[in-house]
């Protein structure tokens, strides 16, 4: 195939990836500036990609251009090297700059790579993946002893950016990026032809103040994300703590609901079996047998009753103990009424296991 075989569909290949990444890095710089400006959009930011279709397919469509740049890259410097021999650093009519990063191209790809690898471990494995993979509480990453779930971006530019190594390894990635992205700018107008006259110069002006843009941003939030973390900002923040709060409010919620549904089922089964023993009675029908067997369907529901407490608590307490730990300030409503629940529960369960060992009576009433 031509993008294969020839050595300019090669290039090909690389432009229009190159160009591709160009509009990824972009796009990426910005959604980092809302981190910026406003922290609680930057959460709903991160809440609304997650690990939705539309955010998987880019992810997947993102993945295969680095691999297929990467391998363009490796293949078209091999094919290079063999071409020239020694003579691969012959001097050309290019400015100094564009020299330079044109002969290093492959390792300043190779310190992005590196940075990436760094990067992905410390946001796309917290986050994305821990979602694809639907992590329970329990092994999602935890910071001042709660789990942070992937929406709450602003933890995990906490946990990484509290790191004093991290911005050092990114700013390094960052130079390197302007480099090898300086130079893919003009590497690429080339391929398509453009390698004379006065739009070249303008293209290349172009690519300069677009990449230096890109970059000195980059370098602006890595900056302004380790001294804010150093001061534990996105822990502290009311406006951020709200939303932390309302996270851990909202499965609270959850957890109520279910409980309160469960508690209404057994209610109803317990009530039924009133009404029956009941009209027996009235009938003159109810037998030793009847209230043996009644007997026996209320230790039952007691039983249900109590596994239903126990399963509200194990699932209900965590919440209250994440919100206290990552909202200290906070108070939502559902929370506190879930504590008031919790407590109740817990002596209930102690009331019926009690009850269980010693003398049967009903607990749902
Ligand atoms: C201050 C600098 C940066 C910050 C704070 C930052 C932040 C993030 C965050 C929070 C994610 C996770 C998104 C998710 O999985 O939900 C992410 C993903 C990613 N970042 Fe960055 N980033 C920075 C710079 C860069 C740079 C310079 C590059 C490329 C050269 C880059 C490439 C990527 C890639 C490839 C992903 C995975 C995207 C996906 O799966 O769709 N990042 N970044």
């Amino acid at each position: 195939m031509w993008l294969t075989c020839s050595s300019i569909g090669r290039k090909l290949v690389m432009a229009v990836t190159g160009a591709c990444l160009v509009l990824f890095v972009t796009f990426h710089v910005l959604m980092n500036a809302v981190a910026l400006a406003w922290p609680t959009a930057y959460n709903q930011v991160c809440e609304f990609l997650g690990a939705n279709w539309y955010a998987l397919v880019a992810s997947v469509g993102l993945a295969a251009l680095f691999i297929v740049h990467i391998i363009y890259a490796v293949w078209l410097t091999i094919q290079n090297r063999k071409a020239r021999g020694t003579d691969r650093y012959a001097v050309t009519s290019r400015p100094p700059q564009v020299e330079w990063s044109s002969k290093n191209m492959l390792v300043l790809g190779i310190v992005i790579l590196a940075f990436l690898v760094v990067h992905l471990i410390q946001f796309w494995a917290k986050m994305q993946w821990q979602e694809l993979r639907h992590a329970e509480l329990a092994v999602l990453p935890q910071l001042s002893g709660a789990p942070v779930p992937p929406a709450m971006g602003t933890l995990f530019l906490q946990m990484a950016f509290s790191q004093p190594w991290t911005a050092i390894v990114y700013i390094v990635g960052f130079i390197a990026l302007w480099f090898h992205m300086n130079h893919g700018f003009w590497s690429m107008f080339h391929t398509a032809g453009w390698d004379n006259g006065i739009w070249i110069e303008r293209l290349k002006k172009i690519g300069c103040w677009w990449t230096t843009v890109v970059v000195a941003l980059f370098i602006a939030q890595a900056i302004v994300f380790t001294v804010l973390s150093h001061e534990k900002y996105y822990e502290k923040d009311i406006a951020l703590q709200e939303q932390y709060a309302a996270y851990w409010d909202e499965h609270a919620e959850k957890a109520n609901t279910e409980f309160r549904s469960e508690m209404v089922n057994i209610q109803t089964q317990f009530n039924d079996m009133q009404n029956q023993a009941y009209e027996k009675q009235q009938q003159g029908t109810f037998t030793q047998d009847d209230a043996a067997a009644m007997e026996a369907k209320q230790q039952e529901l007691d039983r249900q009753g109590l596994e239903a407490m126990k399963k509200y608590v194990a699932a209900a307490e965590p919440m209250i103990k994440y919100a206290k730990q990552q909202a200290p300030d906070m108070h939502p409503m559902n929370l506190i009424e879930t504590e008031h629940m919790v407590e109740s529960c817990k002596n209930q369960i102690k009331a019926v296991e009690n009850q269980l060992n010693g003398t049967p009576q009903m607990m749902a009433r």
